[in-house]
């Protein structure tokens, strides 16, 4: 039997995977005017990074990864041995903790330095249920701005967010930007008690689920499916009403610069994010219409003690992450193209296989001029040619024959139109690409 791919995991054929890579350099551009750097860390960090950087009790830790053992002896293992720390790696479930923890390790932020700005791209892998818009491998962009504690980076990084999707072509009226705070330490302890309070109280209408996590995590019950605990929790303290001073104050003027930059948001008191390492500023993008339980589209917030956690100096930060596969599903909803197929320039046929030279000898000359030109390889006619040719997509057919071959020229026929002429073929190159180049030049603007 076939031997299929995992469930959660998904092939980019070339027409996606050329998607991708235009959607990661739209990324990049975009970024890239904010003062966003690309930087690639490890796809596999030590276990003990997302264990201290995420939190132990966030379900992405305690039921998502991906861990493996390295370097030990199995036997050993089997009876009971113990596994080094330094044996117990896994694959990056997000961005963040590596990111910072690479900043940490190369002193990037040294004291008193301004902010470092980092984006990164690739894939992430967590060990959920499969679902729509759910993967075990998908692929995020992010971004994490280091060494500044101004709401203006949290709102800058916010708007920036925005403004991609919108460049990408998600419609602005199909998405909702969703903002709370989490408060600090200061004030989110208290709160955090206070929710479990709440739901010990109501413990007669909680799913068992909640109850166990309200020892450990309670916020977490804020983000229960159960319609019940959905009731209950409607009515759970809010983080607005316990932000301190100083935490109060960070998120009026976060919430004052997206107003002055017009971009439009919700407050919502319920939004407390899957990760521990958040500290005021949480956020998340929703795309509406899609059809898909798993609608968030990207997500972040400022993570001021997630670098102290990974043993480095007090470095106050801020990202978001975005889903590449969820906004996919948001563009194919909005009726948006997400496919890019390649299509060929130039492709040489040849009437006879004594022509075969002349059209690999043409070939190379057109690729060398920047032509994507190709031929054919294989036993065909000139009619199992042309089929190739429109299988290829190609523009131009320059069919080489021995009679204009003699002549030294040969035809070129537009696939669009049909038209065929005859050119030398001295000026066959410089001719055809100059016409790509045309092709390719930006419309005059009307
Ligand atoms: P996150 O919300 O866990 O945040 O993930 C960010 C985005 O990745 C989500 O909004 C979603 O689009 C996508 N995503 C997450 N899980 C899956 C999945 N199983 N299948 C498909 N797409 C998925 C983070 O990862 C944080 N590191 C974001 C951040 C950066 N916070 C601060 N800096």
């Amino acid at each position: 039997m076939a031997i299929k791919l995992p469930a959660g995991f998904e092939d980019m054929l070339p027409a996606d995977a050329g998607f991708y890579q235009e959607f990661v350099a739209l990324a990049q551009r975009v970024f890239a005017t904010y003062g966003y750097e690309p930087v690639i860390t490890p796809q596999v960090e030590l276990t003990d990074l997302f264990v201290r950087g995420i939190g132990e009790a966030t379900d992405v830790v305690s039921k998502e990864m991906f861990t493996a053992i390295s370097g030990e002896n199995l036997a050993t293992l089997l009876a009971g041995g113990t596994v080094k720390a330094k044996s117990r790696l896994t694959l990056r479930p997000e961005g963040t903790a590596g990111v910072v923890r690479a900043v940490v390790e190369h002193d990037l932020v040294p004291q008193g330095a301004g902010p470092v700005k980092l984006m990164y791209a690739g894939p992430m892998f967590r060990a959920e249920r499969p679902q729509k818009g759910r993967l075990r491998q998908f692929n995020q962009i992010g971004i994490e701005c280091l060494g500044a504690e101004a709401p203006s980076v949290d709102a800058e990084g916010i708007v920036m967010l925005m403004r991609f999707f919108r460049q990408v072509g998600i419609p602005q009226e199909s998405m909702v930007l969703l903002l709370n705070s989490m408060g600090c330490d200061d004030c989110r302890t208290p709160y955090r008690e206070a929710v479990r309070d709440f739901v010990r109280r109501h413990a007669d209408r909680m799913c068992p689920q909640c109850l166990e996590r309200a020892e450990t995590n309670p916020l977490r019950a804020f983000d229960c499916k159960n319609e019940g605990c959905r009731a209950v929790m409607a009515d759970a303290p809010r983080i607005t009403d316990w932000l301190c001073e100083p935490c109060r104050g960070h998120h009026d003027a976060v919430r004052s610069y997206l107003a002055a930059a017009g971009v439009d948001y919700a407050e919502d008191p319920t939004l407390v994010r899957g990760l521990d390492y958040y500290t005021r500023t949480v956020f998340e993008v929703q795309a509406l219409d899609t059809n898909s339980a798993q609608n968030a589209i990207g997500g972040g917030g400022r993570y001021d003690r997630l670098a102290e956690e990974v043993g480095g100096r007090p470095t106050p930060g801020f990202g978001f992450a975005l889903g590449f596969e969820r906004c996919r599903i948001a563009l194919e909803a909005a009726g948006v193209s997400v496919e890019r197929p390649t299509s060929c320039d130039v492709f040489v046929a040849t009437i006879e296989d004594a022509q075969r030279a002349a059209a690999f000898a043409l070939v190379q000359r057109l690729r060398d001029a920047g032509v994507h030109a190709d031929m054919n390889h294989q036993e065909r006619s000139l009619k199992g040619q042309m089929k190739l040719a429109n299988k290829l997509a190609a523009r131009r057919v320059v069919v080489l024959g021995p009679d204009e071959l003699a002549q030294g020229a040969a035809v070129v026929r537009d696939m669009g139109s049909h038209a065929e002429r005859t050119v030398e073929l001295d000026r066959m190159v410089e001719v055809l690409a100059a016409e790509v180049r045309g092709a390719e030049a930006p419309a005059p603007e009307a």
